[in-house]
């Protein structure tokens, strides 16, 4: 059943048109893992949108030519990419009626290695969505801003689920929660930054690539996964149960307990994949070493410096930007990059 709300006008004037956006990628703190059909969550997530890492894509759009998608990604072909956004485009046509009605050539760069393990879906889906909102928006002289972002979350929801939450800025959620006014699980929204306390309004994210390589299983695969896992019911519950703390830490600006939930978060994650049939275990060793030394380090020091992680191996070093984060960051580059395999470490910080 399309959602009426977003279903596009079927009177548009099309014209050859390039257009170009960037879209950041983001990084959950509350896990979207498991989801129903029509890429529904099987419970609200919320993430922090990045700030350096992010995907740019121009679209040029040739109307008097028959639907085909070529995908350049660098400058270079990839044929895989553009099959996968075809069928994308081939799903979206009933929310975009004119979009079978050309030709695209799609060019789209990175400013994060790919092997990092860096949601490139997430920003590139967003990107890619936003692109289409303009499109629409000169065929149909469309003008509402905030009505054509949040389509461009719920079409980019439907490329990649995570993606929807990139459209927005600071701390974003994504699924239908009672603790959130105006959450869905058709598209993200921005939490209110009235209600985040400062020290979470200026934060790093610093990814140490442990394993730079494919990942061990996909997206589509791991969320699979989740349907027959004995776990999933309670998990999901948990998830959901999570946003109650998580909104009263957030507005107390209670550092110790957002630690605790979010490394909890990351952690559960991965224990699903180790219960899954069949099991994963995308953690190698160096991100026990990593997680074992933060843990050590926090000990030690007091110091907020904690992790969360995504479905890889790699490990996203959180902590707040303010007066003891240079003696978070000698520890980092002393201590935790020998553990990145090739050295590797991108560093984003967000700012709202
Ligand atoms: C572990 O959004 O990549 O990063 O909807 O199948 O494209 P699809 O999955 P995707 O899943 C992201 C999972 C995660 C957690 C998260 O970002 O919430």
């Amino acid at each position: 059943m399309p959602n009426q709300v977003f279903l596009g006008p079927t009177d548009f004037t099309l014209s050859k048109q390039s257009v170009a956006d960037v879209c950041p990628s983001n990084i959950a703190l509350i896990k979207y893992w498991g989801k129903y059909a029509g890429q529904i969550p099987a419970n609200p997530s919320i993430s922090y949108t990045l700030s350096n890492c992010h995907t740019k894509t121009e679209i040029n759009f040739d109307p008097a030519a028959s639907f085909a998608v070529k995908v350049n990604l660098d400058g270079r072909e990839e044929v895989k990419f553009g099959e996968k956004i075809e069928k994308y485009f081939r799903s979206i046509e009933v929310y975009l009626p004119w979009i079978l009605q050309g030709a695209y050539e799609i060019n789209t760069v990175n400013t994060f290695p790919h092997s990092s393990g860096i949601a490139s879906s997430a920003s590139g889906f967003g990107a890619i969505a936003k692109c289409l909102m303009q499109l629409d928006a000169s065929f149909n002289g469309l003008a509402d801003e905030e009505f054509i972002r949040k389509k461009a979350s719920f079409l980019a929801r439907i490329g990649s689920g995570s993606a929807c939450r990139s459209l927005y800025e600071g701390l974003v959620v994504w699924g239908e929660t009672t603790e959130v006014e105006g959450s869905s699980d058709l598209f993200a929204v921005q939490y209110p930054t009235e209600q985040v306390h400062d020290i979470f309004r200026d934060f790093n994210d610093w990814v140490l690539l442990i394993h730079e390589g494919q990942k061990a299983v996909s997206s589509t695969v791991g969320h699979g996964l989740m349907d027959s896992n004995p776990y999933a019911k309670r998990r999901f519950l948990e998830a959901r149960e999570n946003f109650v703390p998580l909104k009263k830490i957030l507005k107390e600006g209670d550092l110790t307990e957002f630690i605790r939930l979010v490394e909890h978060e990351a952690l559960t994650l991965h224990a699903m994949m180790m219960m899954s049939t069949p099991a994963f275990i995308l953690m190698q060793s160096g991100t026990l070493e990593v997680i074992n030394k933060i843990w050590q380090f926090r000990k030690e020091t007091g110091l907020p410096l904690f992790f969360t992680l995504d479905a890889g191996a790699n490990v996203h070093l959180l902590f707040p930007e303010n007066e003891n984060s240079n003696a978070i960051k000698d520890f980092i580059e002393t201590e935790l990059k020998p553990f990145a395999q090739n050295g590797g470490i991108v560093k984003d910080r967000m700012v709202f």
